[in-house]
């Protein structure tokens, strides 16, 4: 049976050393690291996102606050408040919630922030930062820099040489992801829903990412006897109409068969989620250490 990484220690771990380099900070008299986190709509996965974001950012000592949008706000509106929160000193981070409503164009959005407080990593600046390897000063999106941290804790730094399957193509997760795995010298193929013989690729990764959304889509059989599976899915499961049973949370991956194969293999929940946050605390502080000098 595969070693399951504990996403959840591994986050608090993370945690712990920015409430440490927060601490530094203010007792060097610089103000705490501030977190805006913007939300438009009522998403509810999206408002249980930014909750614990919110949350976890108060646990740091950061300076957090939250601007929570009805869903028939303005494109020019919600780009008022970003330059607002662009020119603001007290903070240092901005995070816009996605997806935004139709009417809204998120790619507009996502460039108005200035990229020096894109804690998030969308902007084309820090895009084109992971795409040309300027990983010092680049700001990385938190989901793939999380999983970054898991696969190096499993498999050492020196991921030189490994085969490396990332299934999903996203901006948010499977192109900066297959950029991290690149930089670390990875063979890196990125699959999607176009993908010839899916299972067969899958087979040949050492590296295993799942980021495509959809609830248990890789099987055992597509995991290679001791590969590291990272699982960045979170779908919701309706409880049956009838009977007992509640809703239930899975990811990409189905859990058990492919912990059969697997050397490694993260859990959902507890496995990548909690890595995002602690990666966004942590490009938070850095952020606020950039600022003070
Ligand atoms: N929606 C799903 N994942 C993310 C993320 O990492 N950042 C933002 N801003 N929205 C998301």
């Amino acid at each position: 049976m595969a070693e399951i990484i504990d996403g959840k220690q591994i986050a608090e771990d993370v945690v712990a050393k920015v409430k440490g380099l927060t601490a530094d900070l203010t007792a060097k008299g610089h103000a705490a690291p501030g977190l805006a986190v913007v939300i438009v709509g009522e998403d509810p996965a999206s408002q249980v996102y930014v909750a614990s974001k919110s949350k976890k950012a108060k646990e740091c000592g950061f300076h957090s606050v939250q601007h929570t949008l009805p869903a028939d706000t303005q494109e020019a509106d919600l780009l008022k408040l970003i330059a607002s929160l662009n020119a603001d000193p007290a903070i240092d981070g901005i995070l816009v919630q996605l997806p935004l409503p139709g009417h809204i164009d998120s790619g507009k959005v996502i460039q108005t922030i200035a990229p020096e407080k894109d804690v998030d990593g969308f902007h084309f600046v820090n895009v084109g930062k992971l795409g040309t390897g300027e990983l010092e000063t680049a700001f990385v999106p938190c989901t793939p820099a999380g999983s970054m941290i898991l696969i190096e804790r499993v498999r050492g730094k020196d991921l030189s040489g490994l085969n490396a399957v990332v299934v999903g193509r996203s901006n948010i997760v499977g192109k900066p992801m297959a950029n991290l795995l690149l930089a670390a010298n990875c063979t890196v193929t990125i699959a999607h829903s176009r993908t010839k013989d899916l299972p067969a690729l899958a087979r040949t990764a050492d590296i295993l990412v799942a980021a495509v959304g959809r609830p248990e889509m890789v099987k055992g059989d597509w995991v290679k006897p001791g590969a590291t599976v990272i699982d960045v899915g979170i779908n919701r499961i309706p409880a049956p109409e009838k009977g007992e049973g509640k809703s239930r949370l899975v990811g990409d991956v189905a859990f058990e068969e492919a912990a059969k194969n697997a050397g490694a293999i993260t859990p959902v929940p507890g496995g990548v989620g909690p890595m995002t946050i602690a990666l966004l605390m942590a490009n938070t502080v850095v952020s606020a250490y950039l600022k003070a000098g």
